[in-house]
C-alpha cells in the first residue's frame, strides 16, 4: 500500500472504544496491515505532556478557551511526530479520539465559538483529516455505568463527572457531526455486544479500505 489509512473513533464514555481499537489492530494485523494504535489528547511525547494538564484538571481553573486551545497544541504535535509520518510509509492508524472531541465536548458542550474552533481545527489537523470516523454511539446512562464499573475505586476524571444532561448533548453532536459529513463518518450502535459491533467495524472497514485500494492513484504529469 503506498498511502496508509487513517481511522478515528469518537462517542461518549464507555462506549468501548479501546476495547474495538485492540480487536481491529489484530485483524488488521493478521491481514498482513501495519497498524499503529494511538490516542488522544496524547500519542506523541509532547501530546502526552499536555494530556496530563488537561485530564487532571489542573487548566480548568483558566477556562475553556485555554483547554480548547491545549487540546489543539496537543493535536498539531500529535498529527506532525506520528500521525502523517505513519501515513505517509503506508501504516494504518487507528487513534482513539481526535477533532470531532474537541468540535464536540469543547465547541458543543463548552459552548465556544463556532469560528474560533474551526479555526483551532485547521491549525491543527493541517489537512490530516480521518479518512474513516467511527461514532460508537451508546445511552449515556449505559455508558456512565459502564465507564464507572471500568474504574472500579478510581476517580472519574474531569470530563467523567459531567451530568448525564452534558452526555447527552454530546451524543446528539456526533450524530448531527456524523448527518453533516456522511462520507467519512458512519454511527455504529455500540448498545450490543462486543463481539457484534467488533464484527460491524471489521465489515465497514474492510470495504473502506478496499475502496481506497480501487482508486487508481494518482500520476503527476
Ligand atoms: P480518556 O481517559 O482518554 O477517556 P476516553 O476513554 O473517554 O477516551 O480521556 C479523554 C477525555 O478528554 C475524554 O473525556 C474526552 C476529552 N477530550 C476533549 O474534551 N477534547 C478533545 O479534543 C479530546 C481528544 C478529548
Amino acid at each position: 500500500m503506498s498511502r496508509g489509512f487513517f481511522i478515528t473513533f469518537e462517542g461518549g464514555e464507555g462506549a468501548g472504544k479501546s476495547t474495538q481499537i485492540t480487536r481491529l489492530a489484530e485483524r488488521l494485523r493478521a491481514k498482513g496491515h501495519e497498524v499503529l494504535v494511538t490516542r488522544e489528547p496524547g500519542g506523541s511525547p509532547g501530546a502526552e505532556a499536555v494530556r496530563h494538564v488537561l485530564l487532571s484538571g489542573a487548566a480548568e481553573p483558566f477556562g475553556p478557551v485555554m483547554e480548547a486551545i491545549l487540546f489543539a497544541a496537543a493535536r498539531s504535535d500529535h498529527v506532525e511526530q506520528v500521525i502523517r509520518p505513519a501515513v505517509d510509509r503506508g501504516v494504518v492508524v487507528l487513534c482513539d479520539r481526535f477533532m470531532d472531541s474537541s468540535r464536540v465536548y469543547q465547541g458543543v458542550t463548552g459552548d465556544l465559538d463556532p469560528k474560533f474552533m474551526a479555526a483551532l481545527e485547521r491549525v491543527a489537523v493541517n489537512g490530516m483529516v480521518p479518512d474513516l470516523t467511527l461514532i460508537l454511539d451508546i445511552e449515556p446512562e449505559e455508558g456512565l455505568r459502564r465507564a464507572s464499573a471500568r474504574r472500579g475505586d478510581g476517580a472519574a476524571d474531569r470530563y467523567e463527572k459531567e451530568t448525564v444532561d452534558v452526555h447527552r448533548r454530546r451524543r446528539e453532536a456526533y450524530i448531527a457531526i456524523a448527518e453533516a459529513e456522511p462520507d467519512r463518518c458512519i454511527v455504529i450502535d455500540a448498545g450490543r455486544s462486543p463481539d457484534e459491533i467488533a464484527a460491524v467495524i471489521e465489515s465497514v472497514v474492510t470495504a473502506a479500505l478496499d475502496a481506497m485500494k480501487a482508486i487508481p492513484a494518482t500520476v503527476d504529469a
